[in-house]
């Protein structure tokens, strides 16, 4: 995230401002998780590939497995998530029309939720047995965890910009915690590569 903690500019363009040390600790943390997971506007806004590369840093481990989250279910079927790489799950809502669902079913493992949001105890529950589920964001999606109070460690890389505006999405979105009610972290490890500082927080 920026200095101003945004994670994106106000344009939610999918242009990344962090350094390629940054592109390489992520590359990293995939490879040692068992599952990837991103929210539909991530999606939309980058079309990630969400793999690890290069392969050989997976060090003979399985590639993790990769899911989109999805109210709508309005995603292109030739997005790169849906291609190479280990088949992607789809979790979406009835919200979702019949005819978005199936057109993704050709690509994907395509999970209804039970409400009209998927919650993290349903994508959880769909990766019970894996030890390490990774929510890459965007900011709605990791709001959904922290809410739920399922996310045990956050990382963040301070980058050296600023990047403000009231509509820039952070890194937690949705209703937002009141004072007595926020989530307190313990910082666990602290690393400054260039100008960025690598953070990481447990929430336990
Ligand atoms: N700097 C970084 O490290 C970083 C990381 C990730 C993302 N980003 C940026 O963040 C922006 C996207 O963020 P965002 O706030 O739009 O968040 P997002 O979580 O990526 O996308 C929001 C959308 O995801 C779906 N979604 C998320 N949580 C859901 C839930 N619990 N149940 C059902 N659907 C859910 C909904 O999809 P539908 O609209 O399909 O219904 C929602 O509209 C992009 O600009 C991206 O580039 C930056």
């Amino acid at each position: 995230m920026s200095l101003d903690g945004k994670i994106a500019t106000r344009d939610r363009d999918d242009a990344s401002f962090s350094s390629r040390a940054d592109r390489r600790f992520l590359n990293e943390m995939r490879a040692k998780a068992d599952a990837l997971v991103v929210g539909a506007g991530t999606v939309r806004a980058s079309d990630p590939p969400m793999r690890v590369s290069p392969r050989s840093i997976l060090d003979g481990r399985a590639e993790p497995r990769r899911a989109v989250v999805s109210t709508l279910c309005l995603l292109a079927a030739d997005l790169k998530v849906f291609g190479k790489g280990p088949r992607t799950t789809v979790f979406t809502t009835n919200v979702a029309s019949p005819g978005a669902r199936k057109a993704l079913e050709a690509v994907a493992e395509v999970k209804v939720a039970k409400g009209d949001r998927v919650t993290a105890a349903e994508i959880l529950e769909e990766f019970a047995g894996l030890k390490c589920v990774q929510v890459e964001g965007g900011g709605e999606l990791i709001w959904t965890f922290l809410e739920e109070d399922l996310l045990d460690e956050i990382h963040i890389t301070l980058c050296p910009v600023v990047v403000g505006g009231n509509t820039a999405p952070t890194p937690a979105g949705g209703e937002g915690f009141d004072f007595a009610s926020m989530k307190r972290a313990r910082l666990v490890s602290s690393r400054r590569e260039g100008d960025e500082i690598f953070l990481s927080y447990s929430l336990r």
